[in-house]
Protein backbone atom coordinates (compact mmCIF):
# COMPACT_ATOMS: atom_id res chain seq x y z
CA UNK A 1 0.00 0.00 0.00
CA UNK A 2 1.57 3.72 -0.59
CA UNK A 3 1.22 6.20 1.71
CA UNK A 4 -0.89 8.22 -0.28
CA UNK A 5 -3.35 5.80 -0.13
CA UNK A 6 -2.96 4.95 3.74
CA UNK A 7 -3.12 8.92 4.53
CA UNK A 8 -6.50 8.93 2.15
CA UNK A 9 -7.96 6.31 4.69
CA UNK A 10 -7.06 8.14 7.37
CA UNK A 11 -8.82 11.58 6.02
CA UNK A 12 -11.89 9.11 5.29
CA UNK A 13 -12.84 8.49 9.02
CA UNK A 14 -11.87 11.91 10.24
CA UNK A 15 -15.95 12.57 10.21
CA UNK A 16 -15.86 9.60 12.97
CA UNK A 17 -13.74 11.45 15.54
CA UNK A 18 -15.62 12.44 18.79
CA UNK A 19 -14.30 15.60 19.81
CA UNK A 20 -17.28 17.96 20.61
CA UNK A 21 -14.94 19.32 22.91
CA UNK A 22 -12.25 20.93 20.84
CA UNK A 23 -14.00 20.33 17.95
CA UNK A 24 -10.59 19.37 16.15
CA UNK A 25 -10.84 15.55 14.42
CA UNK A 26 -7.90 13.59 14.23
CA UNK A 27 -7.68 10.50 12.43
CA UNK A 28 -4.94 7.83 12.21
CA UNK A 29 -4.22 4.73 9.66
CA UNK A 30 -1.98 2.24 10.74
CA UNK A 31 -0.01 -0.20 8.46
CA UNK A 32 1.30 -3.58 9.91
CA UNK A 33 4.25 -5.00 8.37
CA UNK A 34 1.70 -7.44 7.29
CA UNK A 35 -0.22 -4.60 4.71
CA UNK A 36 -3.34 -4.97 7.59
CA UNK A 37 -4.58 -1.25 8.40
CA UNK A 38 -6.11 -0.15 11.24
CA UNK A 39 -7.59 3.17 11.70
CA UNK A 40 -8.16 5.11 14.83
CA UNK A 41 -9.71 9.00 15.81
CA UNK A 42 -9.36 10.94 18.72
CA UNK A 43 -12.42 10.43 21.17
CA UNK A 44 -12.85 13.03 23.86
CA UNK A 45 -14.49 12.82 27.14
CA UNK A 46 -16.25 15.38 29.65
CA UNK A 47 -12.84 14.73 31.90
CA UNK A 48 -10.86 16.02 29.48
CA UNK A 49 -7.79 14.08 30.47
CA UNK A 50 -9.54 10.83 29.71
CA UNK A 51 -9.33 12.01 25.88
CA UNK A 52 -8.02 9.32 23.78
CA UNK A 53 -5.67 10.69 20.39
CA UNK A 54 -6.05 9.00 17.52
CA UNK A 55 -2.90 7.21 16.91
CA UNK A 56 -3.35 5.51 20.40
CA UNK A 57 -6.64 4.75 19.37
CA UNK A 58 -5.26 2.90 16.13
CA UNK A 59 -2.72 1.24 18.01
CA UNK A 60 -4.95 -0.41 20.88
CA UNK A 61 -7.61 -1.62 18.37
CA UNK A 62 -3.89 -3.25 16.35
CA UNK A 63 -3.09 -4.81 19.42
CA UNK A 64 -6.23 -6.00 20.26
CA UNK A 65 -6.29 -7.90 17.50
CA UNK A 66 -3.17 -9.40 17.99
CA UNK A 67 -0.91 -6.83 15.66
CA UNK A 68 2.20 -5.74 17.18
CA UNK A 69 4.55 -5.06 14.03
CA UNK A 70 3.65 -1.97 11.98
CA UNK A 71 5.85 -0.35 8.96
CA UNK A 72 4.26 3.12 9.19
CA UNK A 73 1.09 5.38 10.43
CA UNK A 74 -0.71 8.09 9.00
CA UNK A 75 -2.00 11.39 10.91
CA UNK A 76 -4.82 13.74 9.40
CA UNK A 77 -6.98 16.05 11.37
CA UNK A 78 -9.34 19.11 10.65
CA UNK A 79 -6.95 21.63 11.07
CA UNK A 80 -5.75 23.86 8.50
CA UNK A 81 -1.69 22.81 9.13
CA UNK A 82 -1.01 19.02 9.27
CA UNK A 83 -0.76 18.26 12.55
CA UNK A 84 2.48 16.12 14.38
CA UNK A 85 1.66 13.08 16.95
CA UNK A 86 1.89 14.57 20.41
CA UNK A 87 4.29 13.25 23.22
CA UNK A 88 1.89 10.80 24.33
CA UNK A 89 1.49 9.37 21.37
CA UNK A 90 5.01 9.35 19.71
CA UNK A 91 5.96 7.51 23.09
CA UNK A 92 3.21 5.27 22.59
CA UNK A 93 4.36 4.94 18.53
CA UNK A 94 8.02 4.36 19.58
CA UNK A 95 7.50 1.38 21.53
CA UNK A 96 6.49 -0.69 18.50
CA UNK A 97 9.51 0.63 16.68
CA UNK A 98 11.98 4.00 15.89
CA UNK A 99 11.73 2.77 12.27
CA UNK A 100 7.82 3.23 12.00
CA UNK A 101 7.18 5.97 8.96
CA UNK A 102 5.27 8.48 10.35
CA UNK A 103 2.84 10.34 7.16
CA UNK A 104 1.52 14.09 7.93
CA UNK A 105 -0.09 15.94 5.24
CA UNK A 106 -3.41 16.43 3.80
CA UNK A 107 -5.56 15.68 0.15
CA UNK A 108 -2.79 17.54 -2.12
CA UNK A 109 0.84 16.42 -0.45
CA UNK A 110 2.93 14.49 2.43
CA UNK A 111 5.74 14.14 4.58
CA UNK A 112 7.33 10.84 6.09
CA UNK A 113 9.28 11.48 9.27
CA UNK A 114 11.17 8.59 11.20
CA UNK A 115 10.13 7.78 14.90
CA UNK A 116 13.05 7.58 15.88
CA UNK A 117 13.45 11.29 14.88
CA UNK A 118 10.87 12.85 16.14
CA UNK A 119 11.46 11.26 19.52
CA UNK A 120 14.98 11.42 20.02
CA UNK A 121 16.92 10.50 23.43
CA UNK A 122 13.91 8.71 24.26
CA UNK A 123 13.27 6.29 26.98
CA UNK A 124 12.68 3.43 25.88
CA UNK A 125 12.12 -0.49 26.46
CA UNK A 126 15.54 -1.67 26.02
CA UNK A 127 16.20 0.87 29.25
CA UNK A 128 14.31 -1.35 31.44
CA UNK A 129 15.76 -4.33 33.01
CA UNK A 130 13.74 -6.13 33.25
N1 LIG B 1 -5.02 14.82 19.18
C1 LIG B 1 -4.84 13.62 18.58
O1 LIG B 1 -5.79 12.86 18.36
N2 LIG B 1 -3.57 13.27 18.24
C2 LIG B 1 -2.48 14.05 18.44
O2 LIG B 1 -1.36 13.59 18.21
C3 LIG B 1 -2.62 15.42 18.91
C4 LIG B 1 -3.95 15.75 19.48
C5 LIG B 1 -6.39 15.21 19.57
C6 LIG B 1 -6.62 15.22 21.07
C7 LIG B 1 -7.79 16.17 21.18
O3 LIG B 1 -8.98 15.44 21.01
C8 LIG B 1 -7.62 17.12 20.01
O4 LIG B 1 -6.67 16.51 19.15
C9 LIG B 1 -7.13 18.51 20.40
O5 LIG B 1 -5.98 18.44 21.17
Amino acid sequence: MDYRELLDMSIKVLENAYSPYSKVRVAAALLTDCGKVFLGVNVENASYGATCCAERTAIGTAVTEGYTKFKAIAISSSLEKPILPCGICRQVILEFSEDIDVIIGDENEYKVYKMGDLLGHSFKKTDLSV
